[in-house]
């Protein structure tokens, strides 16, 4: 991610999408549009609605119109979420899936003191459409790993941890088992690892990483991983610290970057106003981080600090009784100028 402001105004690509998508949306671009930055918001359609409405769930407009944003804010799509979020993924070659994860009071984590980054790689691994196929037998999957895209991925998480501080980085592989594929993966992670000697680099097998995230996750400050590992560290993650209304997340690439909420559009709760916000308020911090806006961000995040203190002014799903727009507010209130 950028470190540094660089520019007067963005354009950012809003796709609110479908259910409490919408509610979230709003509620964080209320906080985005109290903070002294000048914004230019294009909305655009995609989702379920935008497919009856025009016979396709992501039009090429949207596409063309994330591509030539300085950032993507995404909401949440329903049953479309394969057709619209897996393939704007594809299409802006967004090889980087950041999913931080950290414990917040108020929030039921298993330990307060959780705060690392899971950088997952996006493009190839076990997740390539069109490598899976039937045999005779049943069925086979396989797993790429190329130099070029772990390299990237590596160096992308390495990168990170400087500019943010970050004191460690933890190559996550299965190396005794996978010899050539991860054995690449570990080769390359200490060839770029070399290229950073002040940051400390450590590997571990997953399995045991799987084990370590739950006895000992104030350990990890990044983590680095192939796909179908990160796809489900990331989710022990986000049950390390509790709650979907709470976790954030980046997709970003060469042609684009987008700042999703990893929930979904939930329609148990859609359309009254009860959806937690803070998941979507945290996506649009990363997106702040990454456009260089690291004092906004800072004060857009201990706002929500401040209000998840107060168990009175939080939504249902945390035990409160406060509504989407309500929580909004109090974040509002809560943002220094
Ligand atoms: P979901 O994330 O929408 O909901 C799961 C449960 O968590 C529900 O009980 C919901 O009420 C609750 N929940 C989720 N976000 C919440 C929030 N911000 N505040 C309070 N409670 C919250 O996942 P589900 O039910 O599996 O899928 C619903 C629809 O969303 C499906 O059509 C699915 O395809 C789509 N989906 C879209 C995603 C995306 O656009 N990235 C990701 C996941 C699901
Ligand atoms: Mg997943």
């Amino acid at each position: 991610m950028n470190t540094s402001k660089t520019k007067d105004r963005y354009q950012i690509a809003v796709v609110p999408g479908d259910g409490i998508g919408k509610e979230v949306m709003e509620a964080a671009i209320y906080v985005l549009d109290a903070l002294d930055i000048e914004f230019d918001y294009v909305y655009a359609e995609a989702g379920d609605e935008c497919l009856e409405k025009n016979g396709t769930a992501l039009p090429s407009e949207t596409l063309d119109l994330i591509r030539n944003s300085d950032a993507c804010l995404f909401g949440a799509a329903g049953e479309t979420a394969a057709d619209v979020i897996v393939k704007i993924r594809q299409e802006m070659r967004m090889f980087a899936n950041l999913r931080p994860v950290k414990s917040y009071p108020n929030t039921n984590p298993l330990y307060d003191n959780i705060d690392f980054m899971i950088v997952r790689e996006n493009t190839e691994g076990l997740y390539i459409a069109g490598e899976e196929s039937y045999t005779d037998e049943g069925a086979v999957a396989r797993r790429i790993i190329t130099r070029e895209a772990e390299e990237r991925i590596i160096d992308y998480a390495f990168k990170y941890a400087k500019e943010n501080n970050k004191n460690k980085v933890t190559g996550v592989h299965k190396a005794n088992v996978l010899k050539k594929s991860d054995g690449l993966f570990k080769e390359i992670f200490y060839e770029v690892a070399s290229r950073y000697p002040d940051i400390e680099a450590e590997d571990f097998y997953v399995d045991a990483t799987a084990m370590y995230l739950i006895t000992q996750p104030e350990n990890f400050d990044v983590i680095v991983t192939t796909n179908l590992f990160g796809d489900i560290l990331s989710d022990e993650g986000a049950g390390l610290v509790g709650g979907l209304g709470l976790i954030p997340s980046a997709n970003i690439g060469e042609d684009g970057a987008l700042f999703e909420p990893v929930h979904g559009s939930a329609p148990d709760i859609a359309g009254q106003n009860k959806a937690n916000p803070i998941a979507m308020m945290l996506s649009a911090i990363m997106m702040l981080r990454y456009l260089g806006e690291n004092e906004a961000a800072e004060n857009f995040e201990a706002a929500i600090l401040k209000v998840l203190n107060d168990a009175n002014k939080l939504t249902g799903d945390l035990g409160g009784s406060a509504t989407t727009m309500e929580l909004a507010r109090e974040v509002k209130n809560n943002l220094k100028n």
